[in-house]
């Protein structure tokens, strides 16, 4: 493996910022801003030498315009050029820069979490082969260290789980809806206003930002190759006012999470769950006063314990903390040498298949209130053994609202089982089911 070498300290660190949105500008202004701070922190200097962006009649205060460029590809080959920060977005453009960056020689700072998880094993390959880095702190909850305490500081123990609210865009539309009854168009048009969200808020609402958060933080944690296209997710956007009452009866509210389990089979087999849904959590559990688009990330680890990281998931400032952070890293190795750890895939633990993985569900029906349908309800769990914890009915017009809470039970089963209530004509509609996630209820 190569090495970077120590650069003359004469001539500053060249650093070249792809993009220049709302965290692109915010780390030009913060680079420019603190400037005397961050550069003892390198001990050495380093110069913008150009800001990539695609609409150049923009206008973009406090970057000066002789900066600017619409050509990418051209900034990125300047021989004065060490650092590339991408911080466009997307997956297939970003990724052409990116390895084009690496096989140059540069070293990468991203916070483009969607990136990475569909492009990690290449993208990391590429930077070992050329001996730079890869840092992408900023791309799983922001401003909240968990990448580099993932990649260093929990380099020696065993993570057992992980267990967060990566999403700031869903977490501040679920607040709201729980808290104030708000709309959810209306709250992520303000998530979007914000700049909380994705350019395509798709991605926020339908859970796929968060799985490719999970991703990242299953395959550092795990040490295993961990790609976005295998985590389970479901989004919010089924999500009803009905649903936190339903919560509030049961003293839960309802949060995305974003869950990593090492899994040990009775075989001693050890393998990965990385899923992403809107679960039930109590009222009490840590991650349920989570608010606004702040995020939070649970971590268990075997010698550690417990552990837990708080703070601003999204937003120009934050993510730019974390950015400004790799920055300093990167450009800390060109001065002096060396490599930040690369990629760490030697355990390739396999994916569990999620059918297999055991959750407890709270089932929510709307059913005809007639002699024999709750015991036909229970005979149904029964037959795909899945037993139940609670059942609770309510009058509802017409018929009647049961809700079902269950004990663990295998998400195949569990499917097995809405597939036969479906049928029943007993049962007029299914409001929902949900996961519980988080200590026992
Ligand atoms: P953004 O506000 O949409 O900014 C994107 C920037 O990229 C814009 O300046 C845009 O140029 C530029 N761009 C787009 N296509 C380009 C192209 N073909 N060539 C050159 N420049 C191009 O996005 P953002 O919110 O800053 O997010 C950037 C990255 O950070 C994403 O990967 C996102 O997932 C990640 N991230 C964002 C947050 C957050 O809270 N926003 C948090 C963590 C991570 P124009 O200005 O000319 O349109
Ligand atoms: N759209 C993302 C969110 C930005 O809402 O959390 C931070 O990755």
């Amino acid at each position: 493996m190569t090495e970077t070498a120590p650069k003359n300290t004469k001539t500053p660190v060249g650093l070249a910022i792809l993009g220049s949105g709302t965290v692109g500008s915010e780390v030009v202004r913060l680079l420019d801003e603190y400037r005397f701070d961050l550069e003892n922190r390198i001990e050495g200097s380093y110069e913008i030498k150009g800001v990539a962006v695609r609409d150049m009649s923009k206008p973009r205060p406090g970057v000066p315009a002789e900066l600017l460029t619409d050509d990418a590809i051209s900034l990125i080959n300047r021989d004065d050029v060490d650092v590339v920060v991408e911080v466009i977005g997307g997956i297939d453009y970003p990724r052409e820069l990116v390895l084009k960056a690496l096989q140059a020689g540069k070293s990468v700072v991203t916070a483009n979490k969607a990136m990475i998880a569909a492009h990690s094993a290449e993208l990391h390959d590429a930077a070992k082969a050329a001996g730079v880095d890869l840092y992408y702190e900023a791309a799983v909850a922001a401003a909240i260290p968990v990448v580099g305490m993932l990649r260093r500081s929990l380099a020696g123990d065993r993570v057992s789980s992980i267990t967060g609210i990566v999403n700031g865009t869903t977490n501040y539309i679920l607040d709201a809806m729980d808290s104030t009854g708000a709309d959810y168009d209306e709250m992520l048009q303000k998530a979007m206003e914000l700049g909380y969200a994705e350019a395509d808020p798709t991605a926020d609402v339908e859970g796929h930002d968060a799985a490719s958060k999970a991703a990242i933080l299953s395959s550092l944690a795990f040490h295993s190759r961990v790609s976005a296209d295998s985590v389970y997710c479901e989004g919010i956007s089924k999500i009803t006012a009905d649903d936190f009452e339903a919560a509030r009866a049961i003293d839960c509210t309802i949060r995305l999470l974003a869950t990593c389990e090492r899994i040990k089979d009775e075989d001693g087999q050890e393998s990965i769950s990385t899923r992403v849904y809107p679960a039930l959590i109590p009222n009490r559990h840590p991650l349920a006063s989570v608010r606004e688009s702040f995020n939070a990330v649970f971590v268990e680890a075997e010698f550690a314990g417990s552990l837990m990281f708080y703070g601003r998931g999204a937003g120009g400032a934050p993510t730019a903390s974390a950015v400004l952070g790799d920055i300093v890293g990167a450009a800390r190795n060109r001065v002096h040498g060396g490599r930040a750890p690369g990629e760490s895939s030697y355990a390739n633990l396999p994916t569990k298949e999620f059918g297999e993985v055991l959750t407890r569900y709270h089932v929510d029906l709307n059913i005809e209130d007639r002699i024999g349908v709750l015991a036909d309800v229970a005979d149904t769990f029964a037959e795909y053994g899945i037993s139940l914890r609670t059942v609770r009915q309510v009058d509802s017009d017409p018929g009647a609202r049961l809700v079902v809470i269950t004990h663990r039970a295998k998400e195949a089963d569990l499917q097995a089982v809405m597939a036969g209530l479906k049928s029943k004509d007993y049962v007029h509609a299914v409001n929902n089911v949900l996961r519980f996630e988080g200590m026992d209820i």
